[in-house]
């Protein structure tokens, strides 16, 4: 019986740790809905220019999405100027794309998915 209580609980372990590691996993691709037309973040492509995650991630991975703080709490700056900050400065300075339609797709204009 206490053997397969601690087999369940390894087991039950390695799941949370399976878990853990699925959400430090970064995605492929971010596609951020907007009324200006869809932002298609190349989140893979982008870890090539940039090596260390808080580089973007300034409040670390594990304080989630920009979109938790970012267009949510009022003391906090609007997400299109958190997004247009961080990724045209970078772009501008690294010799990115700068155009508006570099970035966003005007043929799909939506209202914003906060
Ligand atoms: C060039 C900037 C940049 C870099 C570098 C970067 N990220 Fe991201 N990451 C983003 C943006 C932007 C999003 C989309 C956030 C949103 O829509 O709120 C995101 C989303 C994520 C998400 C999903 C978060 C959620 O809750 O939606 C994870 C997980 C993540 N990144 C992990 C990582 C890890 C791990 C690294 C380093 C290996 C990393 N990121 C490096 C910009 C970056
Ligand atoms: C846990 C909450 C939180 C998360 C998550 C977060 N931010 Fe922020 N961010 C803040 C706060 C608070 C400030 C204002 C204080 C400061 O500058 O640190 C800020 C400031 C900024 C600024 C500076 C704005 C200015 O006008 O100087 C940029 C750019 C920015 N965030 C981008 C991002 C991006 C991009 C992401 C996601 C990759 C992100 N933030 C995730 C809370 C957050
Ligand atoms: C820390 C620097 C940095 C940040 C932050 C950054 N970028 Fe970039 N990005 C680059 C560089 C450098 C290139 C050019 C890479 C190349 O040409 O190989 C690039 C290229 C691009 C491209 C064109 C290539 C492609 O992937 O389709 C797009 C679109 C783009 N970035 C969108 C964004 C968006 C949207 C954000 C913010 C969510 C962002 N970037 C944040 C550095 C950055
Ligand atoms: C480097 C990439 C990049 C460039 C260049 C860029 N944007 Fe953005 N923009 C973004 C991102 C990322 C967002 C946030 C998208 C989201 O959260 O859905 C955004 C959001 C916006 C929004 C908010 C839309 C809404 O629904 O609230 C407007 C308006 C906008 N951009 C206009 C512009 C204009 C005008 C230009 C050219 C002068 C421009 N952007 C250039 C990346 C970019």
């Amino acid at each position: 019986m206490i053997k397969i209580r601690i087999a369940m609980l390894l087991l039950v372990g390695v799941l949370i740790g399976a878990a853990i590691a699925w959400a430090a996993e970064q995605p492929t691709v971010v596609t951020m809905k907007n009324k200006q037309g869809e932002v298609f973040f190349h989140h893979e492509e982008h870890l090539v220019a940039v090596n260390d995650c808080t580089d973007c991630h300034h409040m670390g991975i594990e304080a989630g999405g920009c979109r938790g703080c970012h267009g949510v709490d009022r003391e906090v700056p609007r997400l299109k100027h958190a997004f247009h900050r961080q990724c045209r400065n970078c772009h501008i300075k690294n010799g990115g794309p700068t155009e508006c339609d570099t970035c966003h797709d005007v043929s799909k204009k939506t209202r914003a998915a906060k």
